[in-house]
């Protein structure tokens, strides 16, 4: 039975325009073989559109695209326009506005890409979920005396006992689908109201989901066991900032911020989910056709996953790892000197 999938664009800026071409290709070939086909609608919301018309997205952008099954974004942010602005005027209304209060971010050590990390061995993986809407990002707060000797800022942070429930429950019952450990990331011996509520909740979890174990370390501790000892993990829980910290520290460890892929999920499926590369504009290399299609595709293949095609999403990974591992075409981030095109075409003949 055909399946036909309405998906929104947003390229954005930079390589986030290069980027996307690829995973599209991928998921027409990949879709052509399960009987699933994908309908596009593009939307230029940009740094670009920014300097031109005021705002990252129109007034009513989000009703553009609240009827989508699903959003892909390249990445957003260009020297010229501030990160706040291209941030808090794209991703983060849409992150918030649909309730997209997972973000999930799988680490894979493939086959072919050298961790920096000794013990991390090809085949390691595991899986960072962080809290996408509330926590230490909030609009709460405000500045004082701006321009003064005695100037001052005060930033809240807010957690909310539905918001961290929520995410506790996705992680422990993510981690029963796998290898059954959630690892919580804290700071409750520092941080006195907020974190010791965290750690509460997580012990109420705990007991919630009684087949899976637990434990937690204070953020400064396990992120040096991330890198020292990168296998003990399955599921690592964290608020939206140590998470934020965790999962670039993971797609480091994995080898390559262009490999790594983030879906921002509405688990309720109220909304659409948004799925993106890790990975930035990087004005550095934006525009050569060098860039490293792998974070957009394999989180088109978490999109896959989470549109209810799992085992289309199956083969687009274990593509990945077929070029990686059998071939030595790889883009230049990778050591290679295949063009993003090359590296797409090798990929798409072996999906
Ligand atoms: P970045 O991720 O854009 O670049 C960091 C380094 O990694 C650069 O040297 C870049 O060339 C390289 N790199 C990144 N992705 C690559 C890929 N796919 N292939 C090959 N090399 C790759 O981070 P940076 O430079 O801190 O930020 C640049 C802009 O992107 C800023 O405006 C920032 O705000 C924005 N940004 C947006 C994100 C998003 O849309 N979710 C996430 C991170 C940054
Ligand atoms: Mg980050």
């Amino acid at each position: 039975m055909a399946t036909e999938h309405r998906i929104a664009l947003i390229p954005g800026d930079g390589i986030g325009t290069e980027v996307l071409p690829p995973a599209t290709a991928v998921l027409d070939k990949v879709g052509a073989r399960h009987g699933i086909t994908f309908r596009y609608d593009d939307f230029d919301w940009c740094c670009e559109r920014y300097l031109h018309e005021g705002a990252m997205m129109p007034a009513n952008g989000l009703d553009q695209i609240r009827h989508h099954d699903a959003i892909l974004l390249g990445a957003v942010g260009w020297p010229g326009v501030p990160d706040h602005v291209s941030l808090w005027g794209l991703l983060i209304p849409i992150r918030r506005q649909f309730d997209q209060y997972v973000n999930l971010r799988p680490i894979k050590v493939m086959p072919g890409v050298p961790s920096p990390v000794r013990s991390a061995e090809p085949g390691l993986e595991f899986v960072v979920v962080r809290e996408n809407v509330e926590g230490e990002y909030s609009e709460v707060g405000g500045r004082f005396h701006r321009g003064f000797a005695d100037e001052m800022a005060v930033q809240e942070s807010i957690f909310t006992r539905p918001g961290v429930t929520r995410i506790l429950d996705y992680a422990f019952e993510l981690a029963a689908t796998r290898r059954n450990v959630v690892t919580s990331a804290t700071k409750s011996n520092g941080i006195v109201h907020t974190m010791p509520f965290w750690d509460e909740l997580v012990a109420e979890a705990g007991l919630r989901h009684p087949d899976v174990r637990w434990h937690q370390e204070h953020i400064d501790a396990l992120v040096a066991k991330v890198v020292l000892d990168p296998s003990r993990f399955d599921v690592i829980v964290g608020s939206n900032l140590f998470g934020d910290i965790l999962s670039d520290l993971a797609a480091a460890v994995a080898g390559s911020i262009g490999i790594a892929p983030a879906g921002n999920l509405n688990p309720s499926r109220e909304f659409p989910s948004m799925f993106e590369p890790v990975h930035g504009s990087a004005p550095d290399i934006a525009g050569k056709g060098v860039a490293n299609p792998l974070g957009a595709i394999w989180s088109a293949a978490m999109m896959l996953d989470h549109l209810g095609h799992p085992d289309a999403g199956a083969e687009v990974v274990a593509a990945m790892v077929d070029v990686l591992g059998n071939t030595p075409v790889r883009t230049a981030d990778l050591g290679g000197t295949a063009s993003t095109e090359e590296f797409t075409k090798t990929l798409l003949d072996r999906i």
